[in-house]
């Protein structure tokens, strides 16, 4: 595996790799690698016949208050982890690489990023957007995958490649989940025992919720009752919604919908999300 810092290198990589015919895939993360991500190499190892992986701490989708220099760092793990798995390049840009001095431009996805999310954490998704379109242009892969865990980035994701003709391929992996359901996320490496006992309400209330959903109980009702049972659980919540699956807008039950919720407990914040299939 080449672990490659600056962008000139990468383009001579990635030329190298074109100039043999081969196809690429990104999966791009923030380090502190769990199997969720791995999860996400060997579906870009199916895909393509080079696989790079960038790992970039982006601080432009951090908020004022968020766990920008808390957030876990492990570079010789993540780095061990891949080349074991088989990656070819390890892309790991530094801040001033990713935005040099004079850097001005922001990429605002919105509609789908305005609710959910992008209401509770302001500016994230322009943040995330505009680093996606750098490691897009960066790397220019063929395919590039993102977990389902972050449902409302994929969508972000998906719209943004749509109506800026990146002609990339952008596949969501399901999410990877502790024994107990907990979706498995570089931030739950926060919660102390007694918190992460007490995350596993967040999947249960999701499943509870879009099983009564999809038997025809009142979607507002199971709303309210997820929600309760997390206040209940010790966590506080930040919404549980039912949204279009594509468009996080209002749901119609002829269309494909999905439940999304962040909740915090201990003060981490959690999120999930589930289908909500049709109903019958
Ligand atoms: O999901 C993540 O790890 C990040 O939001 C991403 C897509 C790598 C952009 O920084």
């Amino acid at each position: 595996m080449q672990t490659i810092r600056r962008v000139a290198d990468l383009r001579t990589a990635i030329a190298a790799y074109r100039a043999d015919g081969d196809d690429i895939a990104l999966v791009p993360t923030m380090g502190a690698l769990h199997a969720g991500h791995m999860a996400l190499v060997a579906e870009a190892k199916l895909a393509a016949k080079r696989v790079v992986v960038s790992i970039f701490v982006n601080p432009k989708q951090f908020g004022a208050n968020e766990d920008l220099s808390r957030y876990p760092r492990k570079e010789m793990a993540d780095s061990r982890i891949l080349a074991e798995a088989g990656v070819d390049v390890l892309w790991m840009p530094g801040v001033d690489e990713m935005y040099p001095d004079g850097f001005a431009t922001n990429i605002s996805v919105s509609g789908v990023s305005d609710g959910l999310d992008g209401a509770a954490r302001p500016g994230h998704f322009d943040g995330v957007a505009t680093v996606v379109a750098k490691l897009f242009n960066q790397v220019r892969p063929d395919t590039a995958l993102f977990g389902e865990k972050d449902f409302q980035q994929l969508a972000v994701v998906r719209r943004m490649v749509a109506d800026l003709d990146f002609g990339i391929d952008v596949r969501g992996v399901p999410t990877q989940r502790d024994d107990d359901g907990l979706a498995l996320s570089s931030r739950n490496a926060y919660l102390v025992a007694e918190d992460r006992a007490k995350a596993v309400a967040l999947p249960r209330a999701l499943g509870v919720a879009a099983t009564t959903i999809e038997k025809g109980g009142d979607a507002g009702e199971a709303l309210a009752t997820a929600r309760d049972t997390l206040t209940a659980a010790g966590f506080t919540v930040d919404y549980v919604e039912l949204v279009d699956a594509e468009t996080l807008g209002v749901s119609a039950s002829d269309r494909a919908r999905r439940l999304l919720a962040a909740a915090r407990i201990g003060g981490t914040r959690l999120i999930d999300n589930v289908p909500v299939n049709e109903q019958g």
